[in-house]
């Protein structure tokens, strides 16, 4: 395997799902991290040897410490658009190298097809890093496995039933650590520059099956009661984003009928992909009765 280089890679959304990961791996494989977070006190729940600097992506200006010196940026954009233009050109003063977490709102299929506000916001973000002629590689995660843990998780640990829309709308769900794993191999292996990976898991996977699946984890059955858009609209109503919920509601609406779009890119990378079973057992622990264990 060939180091690339030995300058730093800032990693932005360092604490959150993909980008905590993706500092695992940089330091397991001996890259220099720099993990950017908002808050100080986050550098408790980073490994040592990270170098921790604050910075917040909607004041660009307090990015300049942690970009001078790096030798690439794993960018997460977790925020609104109006600040990506400021951040991707300061981005370019310093690095010529950016691996960007986008989502694969190009590939045809009609679950990745239905309009919505973060597809534009990703084909925005990835526009200005084409302009400002950053070596770039697009990373395009298809549905996370974790996102069972938000959904589904406060029903199955209280009780057996997950009430929810669509149970038969299939996804391929990927592993976060599958996604990071490989974020992190593009910045420390050479030949990624130019690479744009639409990722998925293996295999496709209605939405009644992986609930099933983690009743088998965890060796009690959950029941999947079937909402429909409506109700899931209410019951979601004042605790998720209304544009979140019609993003889910159309997008699951537009796939029935049809298998999840899957790609061997994940195992292309790594040498094998994650399944949704290995996720679920992996993580049984957050579903089991109970309080929320604590992150
Ligand atoms: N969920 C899915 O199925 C899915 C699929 C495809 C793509 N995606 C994309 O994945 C991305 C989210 O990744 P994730 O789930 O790993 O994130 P996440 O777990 O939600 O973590 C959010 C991260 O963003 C950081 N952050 C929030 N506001 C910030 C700000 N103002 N300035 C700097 N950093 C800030 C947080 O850091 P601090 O709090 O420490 O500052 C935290 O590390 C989104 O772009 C989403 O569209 C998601």
């Amino acid at each position: 395997m060939t180091r690339a280089r030995v300058a730093p890679v800032l990693v932005t959304g360092a604490t959150g799902r993909v980008g905590r990961a993706v500092v695992d791996v940089l330091i397991d494989a001996g890259v220099p991290v720099r993990a950017l977070t908002r808050r100080s006190e986050a550098a408790a729940a980073l490994p040592a040897g990270v170098e921790v600097v604050t910075g917040d992506l909607t004041v660009p200006e307090s990015l300049d410490a942690g970009l001078r010196g790096a030798g690439a940026v794993f960018l997460v954009w977790t925020v609104p658009p109006a600040t990506a233009a400021a951040v991707v050109e300061r981005l370019a003063t310093d690095v010529r190298r950016v691996v960007f977490l986008s989502s694969p709102h190009q590939t045809p299929h009609p679950f990745f097809q239905q309009p919505n506000p973060m597809a534009v916001l990703h084909a925005d973000i990835e526009r200005l890093i084409a302009a400002a002629g950053l070596q770039a590689t697009i990373i395009r995660p298809g549905m996370f496995a974790s996102n069972a843990l938000f959904w589904w998780a406060p029903a199955i640990r209280t009780g057996d039933a997950v009430r929810w829309p669509y149970g038969a709308a299939e996804t391929a769900p990927v592993d976060d650590r599958d996604v990071a794993a490989v974020a992190a191999a593009t910045l420390y292996q050479d030949g990624h520059a130019g690479g744009d990976y639409v990722l998925t898991g293996p295999e496709s996977l209605s939405q009644a099956e992986q609930v099933r699946i983690i009743g088998e984890v965890l060796g009690r059955p959950i029941t999947f009661e079937e909402l429909s858009p409506e109700e899931f609209r209410r019951e979601t109503e004042g605790s998720w984003p209304r544009p979140v919920v019609d993003m889910l509601l159309d997008a699951w609406g537009a796939t029935m009928g049809r298998p999840a779009y899957i790609t061997s890119t994940v195992a292309g990378i790594l040498g094998s992909a994650r399944s949704f079973r290995q996720w679920a057992a992996d993580h049984a622990t957050a579903f089991a009765e109970g309080p929320a264990p604590s992150s």
